[in-house]
């Protein structure tokens, strides 16, 4: 491996823990304007909190601050939307574009078991190829339709297609006996946090996904969805790099909750002032 990929991969997964906490914020690919991220802005004040934030070039352009110190990993298919047939993914954006964004990463999906799995593979060994000419890391996400049983069988089987066609790491869901996924997979691996569920259990799934061996989060919707999104960042952050328990880390999460309850009350009291 090259500086440049080492580099890269250094600014998504922490040097010190070896593991990641990603903010994903790519949802409106293929969703539109999503709950939570109708306005971008909503995002700014969670980027700080995270290791990295999984995001297209369009959104990247139009509603990220480009001083941001947080690493950014770019969504780079697409293609139909959720009204089509989700397995028609492309790659929509270019490495030079993923260089001159100043990317550590660029990640694609691949559908195991869909309609188009065999070209969405090709297309990962594509990108692939393409990206290490230039060092850059791939983040293969192991998309599930439908019709798809989310179980150990299945996910260990779409995590290990992708590592063999040549992906640096892979996104994939959580799921029971999920240490099988891990032994079969030889790059690191990160969950996604699916559909909004209560934050007590988004935690504890991560714990679990951490304990079985993954190398942190790629966390969309049960963060930005929450009512208290930097509090499960931070919660989030604590299991992933500081081993906390879930329980922990829910304390971690309702503490920042009443701190910025607090200042919120705070500034209106100061207005009233004004
Ligand atoms: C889905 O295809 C997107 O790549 C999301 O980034 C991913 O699912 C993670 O977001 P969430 O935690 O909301 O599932």
């Amino acid at each position: 491996m090259d500086f440049g990929m080492k580099n890269r991969l250094s600014r998504i997964f922490s040097p010190k823990t070896g593991k990641t906490v990603m903010l994903a914020v790519d949802h409106g690919y293929f969703q539109g304007p999503t709950t939570g991220l109708k306005d971008m802005k909503n995002i700014t004040p969670l980027i700080p909190h995270a290791d990295c934030l999984f995001v297209t070039r369009g959104i990247l352009r139009n509603s990220i601050d480009p001083r941001i110190g947080t690493s950014v990993c770019l969504r780079v298919s697409g293609g139909p939307s959720i009204l089509g047939e989700l397995s028609h993914e492309d790659i929509t954006t270019s490495m030079e574009e993923a260089l001159r964004l100043n990317a550590s990463g660029v990640g694609m999906s691949i559908f195991v078991g869909a309609k188009n799995e065999d070209r969405t593979i090709a297309n990962l060994g594509r990108l692939v190829n393409e990206a290490e000419r230039y060092g850059m890391p791939v983040l293969a996400i192991t998309a599930v339709g439908k019709e798809m049983v989310r179980d150990a069988r299945y996910l260990a089987l779409a995590c290990r297609i992708a590592a063999e066609i040549g992906a640096h790491f892979v996104k994939t869901y959580y799921c029971d006996d999920f240490h099988k996924v891990v032994e079969g997979c030889p790059v690191p691996i990160v969950i996604a946090g699916g559909k909004k569920i209560p934050e007590m259990d988004a935690l504890l799934m991560t714990e679990n996904a951490i304990k079985a061996g993954a190398k942190g989060v790629d966390m969309g919707r049960n963060i930005f969805q929450s009512d208290n999104p930097v509090g499960m960042l931070k919660a989030a952050k604590a299991i992933v790099h500081r081993g906390a328990s879930a329980k922990e880390a829910f304390e971690i999460y309702k503490g920042s909750k009443k701190s910025a309850t607090a200042e919120i009350e705070r500034v209106d009291e100061s207005m009233e002032k004004v």
